[in-house]
């Protein structure tokens, strides 16, 4: 397999995705000199566009979403000057062809990255494959949602593998491109004083929290069908949680690592329909308050009643050695009133307090990795206060904070899906998701619908701007834990 494309080929390329993360992405590693210097994108989607025409809605993409001042004249000319557009209906095979010329004979290989409907995947990988699109050059990229269970997950697995083995089919999880995601394997692998601590001797739980302010922003239809445990605890979440717990890989690699990843997979507990009273909250947004802004229930927003939950939370567990007997609690929710992804490791208290015969109080130490809004690494150590303590030793958390921002002040903070289309062009793998993994997950998902179905479990109604259902509290403090606010 050649190292690096000279062409990118990109279906969905007048989408959503496209506008607001790839082409900009693009812009990015252009900006950075980091696309190869002939590769040329290929743009293809359903709607009746000459280049002249994408190369503008482009650029107007990327003036609406590059942060401010990134975008330079001279970059977007020789960024746009990349581009190029052919029409094409992908349900229509007679249109492939065509596609298939303007793609040429490319010196290098050719990366295709289907941001589009699953439903289109199957036909599109059939035409790309009968017209010569789907030779060992050329490698394939996969966006979600990558099904809808694991019998779907394994058709679109079984129609990608027909035209492209796994060693060229690249799963993206555009959290596996985020900086601290990556960040969290350098502070436990590149770091002597964790990994000797990262076990269920020491660690109490952890916390696992996706909370987004948005709703639904008129993705409904696809969103009604998926829900908050499809649409982020099945891919986002289960990544970061194997991430937290899987084992040293070997070497960086893909290989290595995807195999660490998959081993935490299967060794999370199913959710039984009787665990499901106690282990699981679902909710739904009603009316609220985000700040001062009135917004609508998930209903309203959706034009009609609804049982799919915008709000998990799910207290997990890995059943194996190291993580025997340490609860995962996951929660992710829309319309929170934070925009806030964060991983808690708390871990157990001293053993001892040699300090309680003088009055003080030792906490159990955190270590908080915070993905958004800031990318923060903060550990929560106990401190003596300053004072002569004649009444006794008072005792205070203070954070040792990694200080990310500051450390890296230089380094522009990149948009996730820079790293995984570099990582696409130069073929590395490392960073995306493995079949086995995919239907692991998919796996542990399934049995929590189940699970739903056989305990008639129904989403609670929260107020949009609020934290969540009550009973995602009790979630946690049942076992005397508090969520990490
Ligand atoms: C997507 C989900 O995968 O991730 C969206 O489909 C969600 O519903 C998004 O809003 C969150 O991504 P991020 O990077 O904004 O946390």
């Amino acid at each position: 397999m050649p190292n690096k494309v000279s062409t990118l080929l990109l279906f969905g390329a007048t989408g959503d995705l496209s506008r607001r993360m790839l082409l900009p992405s693009l812009y990015g590693l252009d900006s950075d000199g980091l696309l190869p210097d002939d590769l040329t994108i290929v743009g293809t989607a359903r709607t009746k566009l000459d280049d002249a025409e994408f190369r503008a809605r482009a650029e107007a993409a990327l003036q609406e979403h590059l942060p401010e001042g990134f975008f330079k004249a001279d970059v977007a000319e020789r960024f746009l000057n990349r581009l190029s557009y052919v029409a094409l209906d992908a349900t229509d095979q007679s249109g492939f062809p065509a596609l298939a010329q303007a793609v040429g004979n490319p010196a290098d290989g050719v990366a295709i990255f289907l941001s589009t409907a699953p439903s289109l995947f199957k036909p599109t990988i059939d035409g790309l494959a009968a017209a010569g699109l789907a030779s060992d050059k050329v490698r394939m990229a996969l966006e979600k949602p990558l099904g809808s269970d694991l019998e779907s997950s394994r058709q679109i697995n079984d129609a990608v593998a027909s035209a492209f083995p796994e060693s060229r089919t690249f799963r993206i999880d555009h959290y596996l491109g985020k900086e601290t995601v990556q960040n969290l394997l350098a502070l436990r692998f590149a770091n002597v004083m964790f990994e000797p601590l990262w076990n269920a001797a020491h660690i109490d739980h952890v916390q696992i929290s996706i909370a987004e302010t948005v709703g639904v922003e008129g993705r409904g239809d696809y969103y009604d069908t998926a829900g908050a445990l499809r649409d982020m605890v099945q891919n986002h979440m289960l990544q970061l949680l194997a991430l937290v717990a899987m084992e040293p890989p070997a070497t960086f690699d893909a290989t290595a690592v995807r195999g660490e990843k998959v081993k935490v997979l299967r060794s999370l507990r199913p959710i039984t329909a009787e665990c499901c009273k106690n282990d699981i909250v679902t909710g739904q947004f009603a009316a609220g308050k985000m700040g001062d802004k009135d917004v609508p229930g998930y209903a309203d927003e959706l034009g009609r009643s609804s049982d799919t939950e915008t709000f998990v939370g799910i207290k997990a567990h890995v059943d194996n050695w190291r993580w025997s007997g340490v609860p995962f609690y996951l929660r992710t929710g829309k319309r929170m009133p934070r925009r806030t992804t964060e991983i808690v490791i708390q871990f157990k208290n001293v053993p001892h307090n040699i300090f309680s015969a003088r009055g003080a109080v030792t906490q159990a130490n955190t270590l908080l990795i915070g993905l958004q809004p800031e990318e923060t690494i903060r550990m929560t150590m106990m401190a003596k206060m300053p004072g002569l303590d004649r009444e006794g030793i008072r005792l205070r958390e203070v954070p040792l904070d990694l200080g990310l921002a500051n450390a890296f002040a230089d380094r522009r903070r990149r948009i996730a899906y820079e790293r995984l289309l570099l990582d696409l062009i130069e073929g590395d793998p490392t960073l995306f998701v493995r079949r086995d993994e995919v239907e692991a997950q998919w796996e542990w998902i399934d049995g929590i619908r189940a699970a739903w179905a056989e305990s008639g479990l129904k989403p609670e109604a929260y107020a949009a701007g609020s934290s969540g259902p009550p009973s995602a509290f009790q979630l946690a403090t049942r076992d005397g834990v508090t969520w990490h606010e």
